[in-house]
C-alpha cells in the first residue's frame, strides 16, 4: 500500500468534471495534495502545533475531512493535554479504510477514532480543537453556516476552531495573479499543462473557494472571534478563530 505518483490527470479526458475521493486519487494523495497546495507540507505540522497550545485536558479534538489522517496524526504526536482523544471523520469510505492503516502504523499518544461519516452528520461535543483542513470548500454553500454553527456550539470556551481553504479574491487583477502564481506551482511540481487544465476542470464545480471575508463572516455569524489568517500562500489560506 505504498503511496503511488499522482498521474491521473495527465492523459486526454473525454470527460474531466466530477472529481471524486475514490480508490484512485486514495493511491496518489500524499503526492497530490503536496504538489498541487502550496504550503500543505508546513499547514499540517503547525496544525499540530497549533492543537498542541489550544487542546484543553479531557476534551474532544474533531478534524472533519480527515482524509489519510495528516492532521490527525499530526496533532496525536504533538498534543499534551491528558484525557483528549481526536476524532477523525471523512465520508470516503477509501479514504477511511487508508486513513485506519496510517492511524495504526503511525498514531502518536493521543487516540484517533477514525469514522465513516457525512461530517455534517457529526455530533461535535466538548471539542477544545476541531480542524477543516482544506474540507469545507468541498460542501454545498448553503450548508457551510450550519456546519461551523454546529462546530461553535459543541466547542469549549478558548477551543480553537482552525479552517484551510482555498480561498477567492475579490479584485479580479488578483485573482488572475494568484491563479497564475498558482499554476506556476504545479508547472515546478512537474504537472503538465494538460493536467492542469484536467484538474482544474474537474473541480470545477465540486471546490467552491469563497472571500476571506465571508469565511470571517461566517466564523463571527457562528460566534467565533478573533478571526486571524495565520498562513497563506497564494490562493490558499489557514484561519483560526475561537470561542
Ligand atoms: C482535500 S481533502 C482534506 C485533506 C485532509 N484534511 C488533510 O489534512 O490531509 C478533502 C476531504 O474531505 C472529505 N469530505 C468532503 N466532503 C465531506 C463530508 N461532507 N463529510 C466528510 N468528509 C468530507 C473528502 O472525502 C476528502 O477526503
Amino acid at each position: 500500500m505504498s503511496d503511488e505518483h499522482d498521474n491521473l490527470f495527465a492523459e486526454s479526458r473525454a470527460v474531466t468534471s466530477g472529481f471524486r475521493f475514490d480508490e484512485q486519487v486514495v493511491k496518489v494523495f500524499p503526492d497530490m495534495i503536496a504538489r498541487s497546495v502550496p504550503g500543505y507540507e508546513l499547514v499540517v505540522p503547525m496544525i499540530g502545533m497549533l492543537a498542541r497550545r489550544y487542546a484543553q485536558p479531557d476534551s474532544r479534538i474533531y478534524d472533519l475531512g480527515c482524509s489519510l489522517g495528516a492532521a490527525s496524526l499530526a496533532m496525536s504526536l504533538a498534543v499534551r493535554a491528558g484525557g483528549t482523544e481526536i476524532i477523525a471523520v471523512d465520508n470516503s469510505e477509501a479514504m477511511v479504510t487508508r486513513c485506519k492503516c496510517n492511524v495504526d502504523k503511525n498514531g502518536g499518544a493521543v487516540p484517533i477514532d477514525v469514522r465513516l461519516e457525512n461530517m455534517l452528520d457529526t455530533r461535535i461535543e466538548n471539542a477544545s480543537v476541531v480542524v477543516l483542513n482544506f474540507t469545507l470548500q468541498f460542501l454545498d454553500r448553503e450548508q457551510r453556516q450550519a456546519l461551523i454553527d454546529q462546530v461553535a456550539a459543541g466547542m469549549r470556551t478558548g477551543g480553537a476552531l482552525i479552517i484551510s481553504e482555498k480561498i477567492c479574491f475579490e479584485d479580479d487583477q488578483e485573482q488572475s495573479d494568484q491563479t497564475a502564481w498558482h499554476h506556476d506551482f504545479k508547472r515546478a511540481q512537474g504537472y503538465s499543462e494538460l493536467e492542469i487544465a484536467q484538474k482544474r476542470n474537474a473541480l470545477e464545480d465540486v471546490l467552491r473557494p469563497e472571500t476571506e471575508v465571508s469565511h470571517f463572516k461566517r466564523l463571527q455569524q457562528a460566534g467565533l472571534t478573533r478571526p486571524r489568517r495565520w498562513f497563506q500562500c497564494f490562493s490558499f489560506a489557514s484561519y483560526i478563530a475561537f470561542k
